[in-house]
């Protein structure tokens, strides 16, 4: 079975292929095509992968390319992790919007809107190669803004694209575990968009163990989004929402605590990645040591202002290990071998939340097997979360139809829009901002 990734000189690739390392079973992956507009960071992953693979018999073989049509032909899986204008872009997203004192992250707000405005030219052209060259592929669409990226795509490959992030299955699991329950076996009654998802219950043998945490000021404070929102926020909602709420519930705080810091997050990566490959390059560095150092300084480092700016203090061992490659992983099987799992994941709302059409892409479990993953039904969100999810849903159809028209106008109107914008004329700017310093948004007029 031949899975491709693009982007595949990306930092986080090594994950997935270690993944792949611990998957003995028949019908695995044993051939792994790296796509990258970059051959200097193919050569630096390809480095760490050889040294990941040294000593395991059998070990999925790596080819890499810079040309895309070749890495999806006779692909069966596809993983898209592009990032659009690189690091650099993720830096100049975050220093206009701040520059605006609106909030410049690259899935939240002004940053999640220019960064979305850059990617899904790139991502619906993908779609289209591969509905043209490997139809019968399955995407997994890693690239954020997830949920709009993988909508921009599911015009092309309809179901055939599941977007997937590691946060829900990250805050379901600290939530089960400060209630001693197992989260294997623990139903999460988790919904919404990518990065504005609430979870309203944690259900075990069919009892709601959630409202035992809400009364509880003690197991509150034991978790990172416990600490990140507050005890009486959290009673006060009844539900424990995404990490990334504390943008919207903190938002004051969290754009001056970004302001203040000495780097953004961004700029901090860009560097930090540079440095490794840069080291990654030179023949004489272990490479696969290199990553692991690197990887643990991303990892601890993850939402430190948030965390500053709440008085959160510093991430829990268990929740630095990420999850992205396992969500994945158990997807692709779920797929390939019919082995049927319910996972939280990016599709095609159907009929799931009736304030969101059929198209509208949301983040719901949903039962996974050889037919693809199906929504499964939830009970409807409050009045408040019902607002911010389709409130942001309108931003990102008028993302999808600039990017599609290549209207300015219609690009204002995005940033407008957002509850994270205050105002019309701070929109324009931003659209100007945007443009003066991505080539990629030219297209704008
Ligand atoms: C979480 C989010 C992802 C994000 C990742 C890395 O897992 O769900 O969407 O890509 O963190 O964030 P970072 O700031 O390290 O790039
Ligand atoms: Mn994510």
């Amino acid at each position: 079975m031949r899975l491709t990734i693009l982007g595949g000189g990306g930092f986080r690739v090594p994950l997935v292929y270690g993944a792949l390392l611990t998957d003995r079973a028949e019908g695995r992956v044993t051939d792994v095509v790296l796509h990258d507009v970059d051959p200097d960071r193919l050569s630096a992953i390809s480095r760490v992968l050889a040294e990941q693979a040294t000593g395991v018999a059998d070990a999925p073989r790596v080819t890499t390319t810079t040309d895309v049509d070749d890495a999806l032909r006779g692909a069966d899986f596809v993983f898209s992790a592009i990032r659009v204008g690189g690091l650099q872009g993720r830096a100049d997203d975050e220093r206009v919007a701040l520059a605006e004192g609106v909030l410049g992250q690259e899935t939240v707000g002004a940053g999640g809107i220019a960064y979305g405005l850059r990617t899904v030219p790139v991502a619906v052209d993908i779609a289209a190669r591969v509905a043209r060259l490997a139809p019968d592929a399955w995407v997994i669409n890693f690239t954020n803004p997830a949920g709009l990226v993988t909508e921009a795509m599911s015009r092309h490959l309809g179901d055939r694209v599941i977007g997937i992030c590691d946060s829900p299955v990250g805050l379901g699991r600290r939530i089960a575990r400060v209630l001693g329950a197992d989260p294997g076996r623990a139903w999460i009654d988790y919904v919404g968009l990518n990065h504005l998802g609430w979870v309203r219950g944690l259900r075990v043998e069919g009892r709601d163990e959630l409202p035992r945490l809400l009364a509880d000021p003690g197991l509150l404070g034991s978790f990172e989004e416990g600490r990140l929102f507050g005890a009486e926020w959290l009673r006060s909602l009844g539900a424990i929402p995404n990490e990334y709420l504390h943008y919207y519930y903190y938002n004051r705080e969290t754009v001056r605590a970004y302001r203040e810091a000495e780097l953004t997050r961004g700029a901090f990566l860009r560097e930090q990645q540079a440095r490794f490959y840069d080291e990654a390059r030179d023949a004489a560095t272990a490479a696969l040591a290199a990553w692991n150092r690197t990887r643990a300084e991303r990892e601890a480092t993850y939402m430190a202002e948030n965390r500053e700016a709440a008085g959160a203090g510093e991430r829990e061992a268990d929740d630095l290990s990420g999850g992205y490659e396992k969500v994945a992983l158990a997807l692709m099987r779920a797929i390939a071998r019919d082995e049927r799992t319910t996972l939280i994941l990016n599709v095609r709302n159907r009929s799931t939340l009736s304030v969101l059409d059929a198209e509208a892409v949301i983040e719901v479990p949903c039962l996974v097997d050889a037919n693809g993953a199906h929504p499964v039904a939830v009970d409807p969100l409050p009045g408040h979360a019902t607002g911010l999810v389709c409130a942001v849903k309108a931003v990102e159809r008028e993302v999808l139809a600039a990017a599609e028209s290549g209207s300015y106008a219609t690009a204002v109107k995005a940033f407008a829009l957002h509850p994270l914008v205050d105002s019309v004329t701070v929109a324009r700017r931003l659209v100007d901002g945007y443009r003066a310093v991505h080539p990629g948004l030219a297209y704008l007029r």
